[in-house]
């Protein structure tokens, strides 16, 4: 089976000590670091850029998982590779030709991610990326992107159970509502790396979210 991966969003931290509030995470136990970003024209939200990537990874080890919420995704790829980004994806539907993005990508050697907004549907060209080994992550949102925050849509689990059924070893991940209420939800249809942010930070207890999510999805 797969490896369970929880990967706290960022977007829900003390921005004004990223850094710190990185490190917090890590010792919280998280496996990843979440990053959102977004360019106010894709989704209708600013966050930030391969500028902060850069800083945070003189400051912090671990994994950083990037979740582009851009248009036109594949000018970005050698500034975030150079940033130190760890796994790029993007999305879907931003690009035409997907299969040439996720070469571009593993080139320079992160992680291909795809991540798909609730009203895309997986369709055979995804699929054929997947069967392809192109795609490392496929990443099921479960809002729509822009804003955290939003309510969990489990109806989102067709998807989910879909790719699990089709692929026992692909790294799905899921993100957006999701807290400890409804992990249950989540790592039954068969998602293996979970992007929490308010359902984290904003827990009394950060380090108990974090370890009781990864039980309920190892489980
Ligand atoms: C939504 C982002 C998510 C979001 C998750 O556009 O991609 O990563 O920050 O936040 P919560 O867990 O609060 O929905
Ligand atoms: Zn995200």
């Amino acid at each position: 089976s797969v490896q369970a991966i929880i990967a706290p969003s960022i977007l829900s931290a003390d921005l004004s000590c990223l850094a710190a509030e990185c490190q917090k995470l890590m010792d919280q136990g998280a496996d990843w670091l979440h990053i959102d970003v977004m360019d106010g024209h894709f989704v209708p939200n600013f966050t930030f850029g391969q500028t902060v990537v850069k800083c945070l990874r003189k400051k912090v080890k671990g994994f950083l998982d990037c979740h582009l919420m851009i248009s036109e995704p594949q000018k970005w790829v050698k500034e975030f590779h150079d940033a130190g980004a760890d796994q790029y994806t993007f999305h879907y539907e931003a690009v035409e030709n997907q299969e040439q993005l996720c070469q571009q990508i593993k080139e320079t050697g992160m992680k291909v991610g795809i991540a798909i907004k609730p009203k895309t549907q997986i369709d055979e060209n995804l699929q054929k990326l997947i069967d392809n080994k192109l795609v490392d992550t496929v990443l099921v949102m479960t809002v729509e992107p822009g804003f955290g925050g939003q309510k969990f849509m489990q109806d989102m689990m067709q998807k989910v159970e879909f790719l699990r059924n089709k692929y026992p070893t692909l790294n799905i991940q899921v993100d957006g509502g999701i807290v400890c209420d409804n992990i249950d939800i989540v790592a039954k249809a068969g998602a293996n790396c979970i992007v929490s942010g308010s359902g984290i930070i904003n827990y009394p207890e950060p380090q108990k979210a974090i370890s009781y999510m990864k039980t309920r999805v190892e489980h």
